[in-house]
């Protein structure tokens, strides 16, 4: 089937643009923070101006995106509707996550400019996604003391993180790392928050929303889900004014019931996370919401819901509720191409890129994604980590069971790596960052290095991601 995909995405051609171009809006990415502008195609005002809405820009009719220098521009669908995106800028570091974005979360079609042609590796040079860190400070003055040595309070900087009940994430931590390991922007929330709600008139009601309100502060959500996002929250709101409940969307609720399971974003078991939890492996329908209290979390939501007519049964098929990071997940790795693997003399081969991050795996192992509990599967045999400061290595730096210069192993946490048994098949897995593959596929063992590298020469990681990407889409499809 890879090969198949790798033919197919050799020949693949730049989409034919359907219709005329009706108008544009430029906005600021909220994953790369550099600007960009959507074209649309033979779409009508509305589709288009919902489309822009989702990034908090404005939708200008008649009005083409600005001639700028740009990296390339992204081909791909959304909602029915064809969209160009061109990415602004002239750095060439970012070649290969905007590729990468294109391809494996808009499915889409990168057309690089000259900027990127041939530079198209994929590399994150700076600003690595930020692995957690325990941040442990003095209570704010008129909080009470903390609950760790010396009254400190101590949390974990990353989006599956909470401080302690009571008090805000953001007052302890900042939102610095946590919007660079998910995008923060702007979205307006349900237009249900309009209306008057009666039941806000009822004391215990609000004694609810207001602990809801509580909770979400000690999450990260505090970070884009409250007045702590400087540029206004993200649909929900936990400082809103009216009925919080009512700034959510119905799938929203129905993560907060845990009607739909959202292991794929990460979690800490509760005794290292102040006594937070949320949706887990072991327990996938607990909420999307980190809680003190599951039981009290899920009614809530549950009531939500109820009061909107929605039943749990609707929710059935929507398993994967943490969207691209499921997809990262549940990816059904191929079989490696003439171009990667680990072979008999312990070197490395992978697609285009320069990593971060590289792991050897059993062959039946679940993918590697995001910390604290899902980026270290049950059969990771060998992983070597880059510090967030270190030069991102090239395949002819790795041999097999030797850290390579500036990495640390992170498994085993000491000592060599079970050796790889000739003819045995493995799992390799390397990303340039944290949930941002260059090769993950299975290779057989004791093989010999191919003299000269094969395949669609330099666009063979685009190709790859391609195929990766494709592959990715139909896991989903059968799932659903
Ligand atoms: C760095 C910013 C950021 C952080 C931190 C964050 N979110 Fe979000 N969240 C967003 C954005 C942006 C959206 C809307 C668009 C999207 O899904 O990307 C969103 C949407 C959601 C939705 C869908 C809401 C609806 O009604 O449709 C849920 C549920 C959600 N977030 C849960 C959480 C939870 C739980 C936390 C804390 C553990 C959290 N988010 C932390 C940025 C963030």
């Amino acid at each position: 089937m890879l090969t198949v995909l790798l033919l197919l995405s050799c020949a693949s051609e730049k989409p034919v643009l359907q219709g005329e171009p009706v108008g544009s809006c430029s906005y600021t990415s909220p994953f790369s923070g550099d600007p960009e502008c959507r074209q649309f195609y033979g779409a009508d005002d509305a589709e288009a101006e919902t489309i822009c809405s989702k990034v908090d820009a404005t939708y200008q009719a008649g009005v083409n995106c600005p001639a700028v220098e740009s990296l390339g521009a992204c081909y791909y669908e959304s909602d029915g509707v064809q969209v160009v995106t061109t990415v602004e800028g002239d750095a060439a570091d970012k070649c290969g996550s905007n590729r990468f974005g294109c391809e494996t979360f808009a499915k889409g079609y990168w057309e690089p400019s000259a900027f990127c042609s041939g530079s198209d590796e994929i590399v994150v040079a700076s600003d690595p996604f930020p692995q957690p860190e325990l941040v442990c400070v003095d209570a704010l003055s008129g909080e009470p003391e903390g609950q760790s040595d010396g009254g400190q309070v101590c949390t974990w900087n990353v989006v599956s993180g909470a401080t302690e009940e009571g008090r805000h994430f953001s007052d302890y931590v900042g939102c610095e790392a946590v919007r660079r390991q998910r995008g923060y922007s702007p979205v307006p929330p349900n237009a249900l928050s309009e209306e008057a709600d009666a039941r806000m008139d009822d004391p215990t009601y609000v004694t609810e929303v207001d602990w809801v309100r509580s909770q979400l502060h000690s999450g990260s959500c505090d970070c884009c889900h409250s007045a702590a996002a400087e540029r206004g929250a993200a649909i929900f709101d936990a400082d809103f004014e009216g009925n919080l409940a009512n700034t959510f969307n119905d799938r929203g609720l129905a993560m907060g019931a845990g009607w739909v399971p959202t292991v794929g974003f990460g979690t800490y078991p509760a005794e290292e996370n102040n006594g937070f939890e949320r949706s887990s492996p072991d327990n996938p329908y607990l909420s999307a919401f980190p809680t003190t209290d599951q039981a009290r979390m899920k009614a809530f939501f549950e009531g939500e819901l109820a009061h909107r007519g929605r039943t749990q049964e609707e929710f059935a098929d929507d398993t994967y509720g943490a969207g691209p990071l499921d997809e990262q997940l549940n990816y059904v790795p191929e079989r490696c191409s003439a171009d990667e693997g680990v072979f008999k003399d312990g070197t490395f081969r992978w697609l285009p890129g320069r990593a971060r991050y590289v792991y050897v795996l059993e062959a039946d192992s679940a993918n590697p994604t995001v910390p604290p509990n899902l980026d270290l599967p049950e059969g990771t045999i060998w992983r070597v980590d880059l510090p967030a400061d270190g030069t991102p290595v090239s395949a002819d730096a790795v041999k097999y069971g030797e850290v390579p210069g500036g990495m640390t192993q992170a498994f085993p946490e000491s000592g060599a790596p079970a050796a790889l048994v000739d003819g045995k098949d493995y799992y390799l897995y390397v990303s340039a960052d944290v949930v941002y593959p260059i090769s993950r596929c299975i290779f057989t063992a004791g093989q010999e290095a191919p003299a000269v590298a094969s395949g669609c020469d330099s666009s063979g990681g685009a190709l790859g991601l391609l195929a990766a990407g494709l592959a990715g889409a139909a896991v989903m499809r059968r799932r659903r």
